[in-house]
């Protein structure tokens, strides 16, 4: 009977899979099966097993926190599009002769981006640009090696109970589709045009931002039982959702802004090149596609979406700093009290570091305050989550 089931839910999650290498889905699969069979009573309680689960489980949230940081390097270097292939296994190893950094650099000249912007790359510059992509690819592989073997493990060790493993699944198959929407990303920018799509660069970060989520959730999950913080405040919980939502929505328009280049556009701060309300907003002409497509001498696009990240910003400060009053005196738990304390602190952190990289943004986007933001974003992110998990213990 369990076997009848694992196949009929094999065949329904073998879909997603199908889009992806086929050998990397097939283990993927065997080890969904594998996790899905386990007996529910498995205690997974014990002190040892929160502690060595949840040490795997920080490890994943700093690697994914790693992750994030490399692809932002890579993007704000120009190095995105230098590896024209995608291949799980044989692409973890880089050139290692002449001749092969030659076959390698060939194929990069035949992209658009080489022959419309890099003409006069050299080798050596290629090499740059090649190990920032490689880079990206090769700690996503680890990130996927680490919890293949660290969940091989708690599962031998029998530490994993079923509602655990089921959090875990959806963490492994959301790891796919990251992985396959980076991919689908780079390809946008290797056909005919040399930049990615916005939309899909941001899609990209989104998804890989959600997991990071999902990983800060599932590590305060297994180290933080309710009965150690019991927080009953369904207003709060029902605000803490939507300071979420609203941050998800920032996130994404960082993602398009990112894409868009749209911080060059307006490099001045309070106002955007002596206008509050920029007036291309209304005099330029309507261009959708440009989230679509990045089309350097585009304008409008770049205005409306540098205008609606710069007002969300502005929103999310005061909503968060109002919500800090909502939750101040909540609960006597000392670590929700100091994630509560440093919520305001993140976001007007986060802001500045907003505000000094778009001061930046003269003529190309500051690669050190380009990824500082995006680290602030994470960070924020974080405390977000971990406001929204201690206050779900509570019934709305
Ligand atoms: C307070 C909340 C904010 C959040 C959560 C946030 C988040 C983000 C994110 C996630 C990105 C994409 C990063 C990337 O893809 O590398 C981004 C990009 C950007 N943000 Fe923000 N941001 C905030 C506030 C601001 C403010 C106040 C400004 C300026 C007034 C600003 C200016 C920029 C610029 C110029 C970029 C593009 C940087 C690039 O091209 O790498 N942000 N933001």
């Amino acid at each position: 009977m369990s076997g009848l089931f694992i196949y009929t839910l094999s065949q329904l999650l073998r879909r997603p899979f199908l889009m992806c290498d086929a050998q990397f889905s097939s283990y993927t699969f065997i080890y969904g099966s594998a996790i899905l069979c386990l007996p529910r009573q498995i205690n997974i309680m014990s002190p040892s097993a929160r502690k060595w689960i949840g040490l795997w489980l920080i490890a994943g949230c700093i690697m994914v926190f790693a992750q994030v940081i490399i692809g932002g390097v890579t993007r704000l270097t120009g190095s995105g599009l230098s590896i024209t292939k995608w291949d799980i296994v044989v692409g973890a190893i880089p050139p290692l002769t002449e001749s092969s950094w030659a076959v390698e650099f060939t194929k990069y000249q035949q992209t658009p981006q080489y022959q419309q912007i890099n003409q006069d790359m050299s080798l050596s510059e290629f090499k740059f640009i090649y190990f920032w992509e490689f880079f990206h690819r090769n700690n996503a592989r680890l990130i996927g090696f680490v919890f293949f073997i660290g969940l091989g493990i708690f599962v031998l060790k029998g530490w994993v109970n079923k509602d655990l493993a089921l959090r875990l699944a959806f963490t492994l198959i959301w790891g796919v589709l990251i992985a396959t929407l980076g991919w689908i990303m780079v390809a946008s920018g290797l056909e005919d045009r040399p930049y990615v799509s916005p939309i899909k660069l941001s899609i990209h970060l989104t998804t890989a931002l959600i997991i990071l989520a999902n990983l800060v959730w599932l590590t305060l999950y297994v180290m933080r039982d309710r009965k150690d913080y019991g927080i009953y405040a369904p207003k709060q919980k029902r605000m803490a959702l939507a300071v979420m939502i609203l941050l998800f929505i920032q996130l994404f328009l960082g993602g398009i802004l990112s894409g868009t280049k749209a911080g060059l556009a307006y490099p001045t701060w309070p106002d955007m090149n002596g206008q509050w309300v920029p007036s291309a907003l209304t005099s330029m002409p309507v261009r959708w596609e440009g989230i679509l497509y990045y089309d350097a001498g585009a304008h409008w696009e770049q205005t409306l979406i540098q205008f609606v990240h710069r007002c969300t910003a502005y929103i999310l400060v005061i909503v968060i700093i109002w919500f800090f009053f909502q939750l101040r005196g909540l609960s006597r738990d000392r670590v929700f009290n100091t994630g509560v304390k440093l919520f305001p602190l993140a976001v007007l952190l986060q802001a500045t570091i907003g505000v000094i990289t778009v001061l930046h943004c003269v003529g190309h986007v500051p690669v050190f305050w380009g990824v500082l933001h995006q680290a602030g974003a994470m960070l924020l992110l974080t405390n977000t989550t971990f406001i929204y998990y201690h206050l779900q213990a509570s019934k709305s």
